[in-house]
C-alpha cells in the first residue's frame, strides 16, 4: 500500500505548512509526494483513453449522492477529461485510491480535522477525487474562489464561508515539457497572480496544498504532449452527503 513518509506529520512541519498557507503566500509545495515512477504508471493507466467506457455520463455537483457512480466530464476539446471518482464506490485503481487518501490525510491535519476525515460516508464532508487532463486553450476552469463570500454556481454543497479550507493539486505533468503558456493560475495572499510551473517551481509528482478561498482558474493551456497535456488530481469534498445519510436512516 502506498504510504507517504510520516515525517510530514511532525508538528514543526505542519506548523510551517499552516504558516505558508494562512500567513505566507497561500500555498505550500510538498516536493516528490509521488515518485516519478508512480506518476508514469498512473499516466499510462489513465491517459490512454481506454478507461472512458467504465465511467458514467456527467453528473452535476448538486446532484451527487451515495448512489452516484464514478463519472466522466468531457471538456471543450476532445482531449479534455475529468475522471470523477467517488470515495464511496469500489476503487477503479487501488494505487490511485491510496494516494488520494494519503493526500487527503495531509489536508485534514493542516485544517485541524481527524486524519481520516471525509473518507467515511458518515463524515460531514465526503471526498471525491478527480483526475483531470486539459489540452485545450481558453478557460477550462473559470476564475473563482471557494468558501469565500461570493456566489459560486454548482458548488459541492452549501459553500458556506470557511477560510480555513484548503484544496490540493497533485501535479501529473511538467510545465515546459507536457504543456506551457497556461495552466493553474492562483492569486496569492498578496494579490499577485501566479502560474504554477512557470512562477512557482512544481514538477510532476509534487502535491500543492493551497488556500481554497483564494481566486484560481485553469486557462490558456497549450499542450506540448497531447497524451499528458496539463494533468493533475484535485480533491473536492461534498457536504450535502451526511444529510442524505440521515434521511436514509430515518426511513
Ligand atoms: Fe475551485
Amino acid at each position: 500500500m502506498y504510504n507517504f513518509e510520516e515525517n510530514i506529520y511532525q508538528s514543526e512541519t505542519i506548523r510551517d505548512i499552516r504558516t505558508a498557507i494562512y500567513q505566507g503566500p497561500g500555498y505550500f509545495v510538498i516536493k516528490d509526494f509521488l515518485p516519478k515512477q508512480a506518476v508514469k504508471k498512473i499516466q499510462q493507466r489513465w491517459l490512454s483513453g481506454e478507461v472512458d467506457y467504465y465511467f458514467d455520463r456527467f453528473h452535476k455537483n448538486t446532484a451527487v449522492n451515495f448512489h452516484t457512480p464514478n463519472y466522466l466530464i468531457k471538456g471543450a476539446n476532445a482531449g479534455d477529461r475529468s475522471y470523477c471518482i467517488n470515495i464511496w464506490n469500489q476503487a477503479p485503481d487501488d494505487e490511485l485510491h491510496d494516494i488520494a487518501i494519503e493526500a487527503n490525510k495531509i489536508r485534514n491535519i493542516v485544517e485541524g480535522r481527524p486524519r481520516y476525515f471525509a473518507t467515511r460516508n458518515c463524515d460531514e464532508l465526503v471526498l471525491q477525487y478527480r483526475l483531470s487532463r486539459t489540452v485545450s486553450p481558453g478557460f477550462a476552469v473559470k476564475k473563482h474562489a471557494d468558501f469565500f463570500e461570493e456566489f459560486r454556481p454548482d458548488p459541492a454543497g452549501n459553500h458556506a464561508f470557511d477560510p480555513k479550507r484548503c484544496q490540493l493539486t497533485l501535479f501529473l505533468s511538467d510545465y515546459g515539457k507536457d504543456y506551457h503558456q497556461g495552466g493553474f493560475h492562483f492569486v496569492n495572499n498578496a494579490g499577485q497572480e501566479l502560474l504554477f510551473g512557470r512562477d512557482v517551481a512544481v514538477a510532476a509528482g509534487d502535491l500543492v496544498i493551497w488556500k481554497y478561498s483564494n481566486i484560481h482558474c485553469v486557462r490558456e493551456v497549450t499542450a506540448l504532449n497531447d497524451k499528458t497535456g496539463f494533468s493533475r488530481i484535485i480533491f473536492p469534498q461534498f457536504d450535502n452527503m451526511a444529510k442524505d445519510k440521515l434521511k436514509e436512516g430515518a426511513r
